[in-house]
């Protein structure tokens, strides 16, 4: 039977029992997700191995998203993020394009760019020709670095020249496009680079500086697609509303930091769940949100037929599902099988429908009845939390304090010492 995504009621059951209905409705087996328990998953001496110095771990609450249907297919989406309302509002948006039909995405394809510098060329154009009449004997050596990575497909496909005038003079730099298929990419291209550098800065007649890949990863773009329902929204008013928001998104710079960072607050709790590096995706996104020269919204809203509202973005998404902390972390494993996906571009593509959905829930919110009231309402559990309150105090204190609009921890705690007090 097919991933049912829709799992309704689930915010009501406790995370142990979300856990058990979430494996279930995703085909797994009982205990597939049993590494996302604290206890189970992530050990000091795994850490010791990923990064240098281990002293600890830090915990961040992964929840599951709901109602995504991307290209037909139903996912239950890890997400891990310290945010309030960002894995609710994700689901919320994702059950109004799925009775559209979900998410409809395309991808360029999995290839990572590598950069080598050059300086000091005295003949900068002719070292360019130099290097492109070259191309298939730099080509073929970097294949020689990943027999691996062309056995599966992948390798380097092509190599392109630029002419770099700067305030040092004018650099040569190297572009080698390389198809890294299920990886990130990053340990591939850097190598290959490597390895060709001391060529490139022969053949061009300079010395070859930075060998390291472009997180620019304009070469690996995917794109995503929804249809909105206007009913569900909340009406057509609500729908040119977030028209408007959009506009403004993509005239102002200081509104598109703000649009875009809501998308990231989707595509970045996806892969951190899912293991992968999330300042490389936020680079990549941030960057390619530059048009003209200008900073501007990653997405676009327009009004579709029968009061609709259609959405779309374009963006890099270097992830990857082998090599890296996607394999050697536990949780990330379990966050991927979780989601079912084989490739990294199907991961790529569910991370680009969450970020999407993202966007949509927070215009939605802030074109409708504005972001505070849920943003608040659900701040406030964190705040009673923090004031000591226990799981069963939370709702309580929580109710309180926003009824009185004093959202502060101090009053939190005033709140709950006179709740035990009259207990
Ligand atoms: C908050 O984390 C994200 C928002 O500010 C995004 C937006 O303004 O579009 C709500």
């Amino acid at each position: 039977m097919p991933i049912n995504s829709r799992l309704s009621g689930l915010r009501d059951s406790d995370p142990l029992e979300r856990r058990r209905r979430v494996a279930e409705g995703a085909e797994l087996e009982a205990g597939a997700l049993s590494a996302l328990d604290p206890a189970a998953g992530l050990t000091l001496e795994q850490a010791d191995h990923l990064i240098e110095n281990v002293v600890g771990l830090i915990g961040v609450p992964v929840g599951v998203a709901t109602n995504f249907t991307v290209n037909g297919r139903d996912h239950l989406v890890p997400m891990a993020t310290e945010e309030p309302s960002v894995v609710a509002a994700a689901s919320n948006a994702a059950r109004m394009a799925r009775v559209h039909g979900g998410f409809h995405t395309s991808t360029t394809g999995d290839v990572m760019i590598a950069q080598i510098q050059v300086v000091d060329v005295v003949d900068p154009e002719a070292g360019r020709l130099r290097l492109l009449e070259a191309r298939d004997e730099l080509l073929a050596a970097a294949a020689a670095c990943d027999p691996v990575l062309v056995r599966f497909g992948g390798g380097p496909i092509d190599l392109r020249v630029r002419v770099l005038p700067t305030r040092t003079g004018v650099h040569l730099v190297a572009h080698l496009h390389v198809d890294v298929r299920d990886a990130m990419g990053a340990n591939a291209v850097n190598t290959m680079a490597e390895a060709l550098a001391p060529r490139i800065g022969e053949l061009a007649g300079g010395r070859s500086l930075l060998r390291i890949l472009s997180n620019k990863a304009d070469q690996r773009l995917t794109r995503v697609r929804a249809v909105f329902d206007g009913e569900l929204l909340g009406g057509p008013q609500v729908v040119a509303d977030i028209v408007h928001a959009s506009a403004f998104a993509e005239a102002d710079p200081y509104r598109a930091a703000t649009h875009n960072k809501g998308i990231m607050n989707g595509i970045t709790a996806v892969v951190l769940a899912t293991g992968n590096d999330t300042r490389a995706v936020e680079a990549g996104a941030h960057s390619h949100a530059v048009l003209d020269g200008r900073y501007t919204a990653l997405s676009h809203y327009e009004l579709g037929q029968d009061g609709h509202l259609v959405g779309t973005m374009e963006l890099p998404l270097a992830v990857g599902l082998v090599g890296g902390a996607t394999r050697a972390h536990p949780v990330a494993q379990a966050a991927v099988r979780l989601l079912g996906v084989t490739t990294a571009r199907e991961l790529a593509e569910i991370v680009a429908a969450v970020g999407l959905a993202q966007n949509l829930a927070a215009l939605r919110a802030l074109s409708a009845e504005g972001i505070q009231r849920g943003h608040m309402t659900l701040h406030a559990r964190t705040i009673a939390a923090s004031a000591g309150a226990r799981p069963d105090e939370i709702a309580d204190v929580a109710e309180r304090i926003v009824a009185d609009k004093r959202i502060r921890l101090e009053y939190a705690e005033e709140v709950l010492a006179e709740l035990r007090a009259a207990r």
